[in-house]
């Protein structure tokens, strides 16, 4: 019986977003869709990132909303937690533990190569931390300690990952097999969702307006789609072009995964009409495709038992595979068993 549950054993997924802003399109259709549309095939562990951000100074009480939010999203997006372990990752203090080991085998040159880091000590000048330098290490402590198969990131977090490689391969290199390689995965150029009010940059709660977050108002939503950048040319047609017309192509791809249609079907749906008709009409797909996952999630929000369950078995199924990576690694650095 044991046998046959290990030949079928299924590969592991990983993910975490750092709940530091409110829940946003982009994360929703970059992401969680992704995740949500694998649950079946994989083992999953998802988890909001709090310990990162605090490299970034962060109003408590906002946080530890945010955190909350961000879970009944998660579920109300459609990750179950009876398939996917849902947690909080200052809940599985190994990250802590594995993070500070893993800084220690992480190179000051490779820490000072990461644009994150540049672009975040440009923005916080006040507040160039040690965590913000060192925040690689520790991310690769949240991917190492559940010996995943494939880390799903967006475009920017790639670095990170090839970062966490390379401190797989020191590792591995003195002490033997200790970490499983994870492999980057990164959704396709289509799901890359930029922002509405400056389509050349990804959309971000840095440019609210640009921005539509999950539990925003249908009437918010819809202004910001009818307000959207299309293109500086007068054509006034809907066609995917995304050198020429990033806006439109934006609003497209926006289009397209929230209806399953394609950008043909888009382009014949819209001809002779113009951004004056597509412009809503991508907002009030959006609008309908977000109604019931806001709802959803205020629901939840409403009983925070139930969120408080799900967090603690998601935390208690977590830092069990957590600490038998961390035991090893102690074992393998020379650290007294207990
Ligand atoms: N650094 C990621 C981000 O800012 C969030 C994150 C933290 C993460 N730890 C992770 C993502 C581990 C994947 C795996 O988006």
């Amino acid at each position: 019986m044991d046998e046959i549950i290990s030949t079928e054993k299924k590969k592991v997924m990983l993910s975490g977003i750092q709940p530091s802003g409110d829940l946003h399109l982009g994360n929703y259709l970059g992401a969680i869709k992704n995740w949500v549309a694998r649950t079946d095939e994989f083992d999953n562990y998802y988890f909001m990132a709090d310990m990162h951000t605090i490299t970034v100074r962060q109003t408590p009480a906002d946080l530890r909303r945010r955190t909350m939010e961000q879970l009944a999203l998660y579920i109300a997006c459609g990750l179950d937690p009876e398939k996917n372990t849902l947690f909080v990752q200052s809940h599985v203090h190994q990250h802590a533990e594995l993070g500070w080991v893993l800084n220690c085998y992480t190179m000051f040159g490779e820490l000072s190569r990461m644009t994150q880091f540049k672009d975040k000590s440009l923005k916080h000048k006040e507040n160039i931390n040690g965590g913000l330098f060192t925040y690689p290490a520790l991310m690769a402590a949240d991917i190492l300690l559940y010996q995943p198969d494939f880390v799903p990131v967006g475009e920017d977090q790639k670095q990170h990952v090839e970062l966490c490689r390379n401190i797989v391969q020191r590792f591995n290199g003195l002490y033997g097999d200790v970490f499983k390689m994870p492999e980057p995965y990164i959704p396709k150029a289509g799901a890359r969702v930029m922002s509405l009010s400056a389509p050349d940059g990804k959309m971000s709660k840095s440019m609210p307006e640009g921005c539509v977050f999950l539990m925003e108002k249908p009437e918010d939503i819809a202004r910001k789609f009818k307000r959207a950048v299309t293109d500086s040319d007068t054509e006034n047609c809907v066609r995917f072009d995304l050198d020429n017309k990033p806006g439109v192509a934006n609003l497209m791809s926006i289009y397209s995964a929230v209806t399953g249609k394609t950008y043909e079907e888009i382009e014949q749906e819209f001809a002779g009409k113009g951004y004056g008709a597509f412009k809503p009409a991508v907002g009030d797909a959006v609008i309908e495709v977000l109604r019931p996952i806001r709802e959803e999630a205020a629901h939840l929000l409403a009983d925070k038992a139930y969120l408080e369950g799900v967090y603690r078995a998601g935390a208690e199924k977590a830092s069990y595979v957590a600490e038998k990576t961390l035991r090893k690694v102690y074992k393998k650095i020379g650290f007294l068993a207990r």
